[in-house]
């Protein structure tokens, strides 16, 4: 029996794909006024298999549109993850001396190899290199997901490809011939499952220019700190051959404490003024039993990632991009106090929640979200452990998989006596941003008939709701 489609459940300012399955974003490239993603497709059903790279485009992070399947597989196998750049000056000497798009990815065959595509109409249509593999397989099992960054000082091309424990550093000067840098992972950070996709960059720590670290990210196929998939971050150095580690091996940094927010990638070449990048929102845990159809996979919203210090050293933080606000309809406001005042409910499964609390008697205090008569996805501040949670026990359709309902949390100092939360709420999705964003959950939930709701709430005495706007999101 096929199943039932379940559009309450389909995301309106998150992209899905309009049918079958999604993993990983791929080839995140801005190029001639677009933003590009590419991800991991199976066109032809909903289920892991017939590794493509589907494609979408925006103009303006929020509205996408999806276009034909980029890449599909050949005799060397499945199209697995990977990457794109702008060749600007025609490196690769694909494109006559113009600029064009070159994608990187996983041929994965009976081995797994590196091979690229070149592209001269925008990304449209895509030549695969004839010469692929690019990079050999080396006799590894894991050997995939290549990443590939211009490292200007050094006027050369850098990929980082993913190999069980460890990432492989490549050099180039052309795109096509690479030789091997370094390695960097061993003994370092969490090792719980295969390392997987990459990603490097370099920010500014609270925007000053003259402090920068370089930032690598590493998702890891299982052990995360919610179960199943999560993606860790390194601080260091790079110095074009090699990364070194600002942080004992042993730390541990996790990007997001939610279940769903693995595999994420920044665009390259993108002409915002922060890094920006997104996430697959799921979980290997339980991807495959997502009860969505007829897709099966979203991604989070944008993010502009940052660093900023904080009492405890240099943090990641995260916010979603500005050009959400675009897409803010009616608003709502209200403050007060949770637990003493009459606290008024606001319906809608499609909003943009800012709130600030000042700590009162409260134990916790937040949000009933995706509320109904039965059920309700709380995402709430614990005061006493000094931890932002959600907790999805009894958010709605919870038997997706064993673990699937539970509580996740991350720990958030207040502000003085102020917590500052932003939420995203949309359909099937909790993301919550705490602080200034160095405290993030990313949830998936499946709230059943009328879990429509928001509703503050305050437990063990009151909080002060000094602020609250809820903003409508709407649709394109
Ligand atoms: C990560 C991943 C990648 C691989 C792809 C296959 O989620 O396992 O390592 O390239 O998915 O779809």
């Amino acid at each position: 029996a096929s199943a039932a489609n379940t559009p309450q459940w389909r995301p309106d300012v998150h992209f899905t794909p309009h049918r079958n399955w999604m993993n990983d974003p791929n080839g995140l490239v801005y190029f001639r006024g677009e933003y590009h993603l590419f991800f991991q497709h199976n066109p032809e059903g909903i289920e892991h298999a017939n590794l493509s790279w589907g494609h979408a485009v925006s103009t303006d992070l929020t509205n996408w549109q999806e276009l034909p399947v980029a890449l599909e597989p050949d005799e060397l196998g499945e199209i697995f993850s990977g990457s794109a750049v702008v060749d600007h000056d025609d490196t690769s000497g694909f494109f006559g001396g113009h600029a064009g798009l070159v994608a990187f990815y996983t041929s994965a065959g009976e081995t797994q190899q590196q091979s690229i595509a070149h592209s001269s109409d925008n990304g449209r249509t895509w030549t695969k290199y004839a010469g692929n593999p690019v990079i050999a397989n080396p006799g590894l099992e894991d050997f995939r997901d290549p990443k590939v960054i211009r490292h200007e000082p050094t006027g050369r091309w850098v990929m980082m490809v993913a190999a069980g424990d460890r990432i492989v550093f490549y050099g180039s000067r052309d795109l096509v011939h690479w030789d091997q840098l370094s390695e960097f992972g061993v003994g370092h950070g969490a090792h719980g499952g295969v390392w997987e996709c990459p990603d490097l960059f370099e920010l500014p720590v609270d925007g000053d220019p003259k402090r920068r670290r370089w930032v690598l990210i590493v998702s890891t196929g299982s052990g995360g700190p919610a179960g199943g998939s999560a993606a860790q971050y390194f601080l260091g150095d790079f110095d074009g051959t090699t990364f070194t580690n600002d942080n004992p091996a042993e730390e541990v940094r996790w990007v997001d404490k939610g279940a769903d927010f693995y595999a994420p990638q920044s665009w390259s070449n993108s002409p915002h003024g922060s890094r920006v990048w997104l996430g697959w929102m799921s979980n290997w845990n339980y991807a495959k039993q997502v009860p969505t159809h007829p897709w099966r996979g979203a991604m989070t919203m944008p993010r502009e990632v940052g660093l900023t210090e904080s009492g405890t050293g240099v943090r990641l933080s995260q916010r979603p991009v500005d050009e959400l606000r675009r897409r803010r309809g009616r608003v709502r406001r209200w403050s007060g106090v949770v637990g003493r005042d009459e606290v008024p409910e606001f319906s809608g499964s499609v909003l943009d929640v800012v709130a600030e609390f000042r700590l009162d008697t409260a134990d916790s205090f937040g949000f009933d979200a995706f509320a109904g008569r039965d059920q309700h996805t709380r995402i709430g501040y614990d005061v006493r452990a000094g931890e932002l949670f959600v907790d999805r026990t009894e958010s709605g359709r919870v038997r997706v998989a064993e673990g699937f309902p539970a509580r996740h949390a991350v720990a958030l100092e207040p502000e003085g006596t102020t917590v500052r939360l932003r939420i995203l709420l949309d359909r099937c999705s909790v993301e919550v941003f705490g602080g200034a964003g160095s405290a993030v959950l990313t949830d998936l939930v499946f709230p059943e008939e009328e879990g429509d709701r928001l509703r503050p709430f305050a437990t063990g005495g009151s909080a002060h709701l000094t602020s609250l706007e809820v903003f409508d999101l709407d649709r394109p």
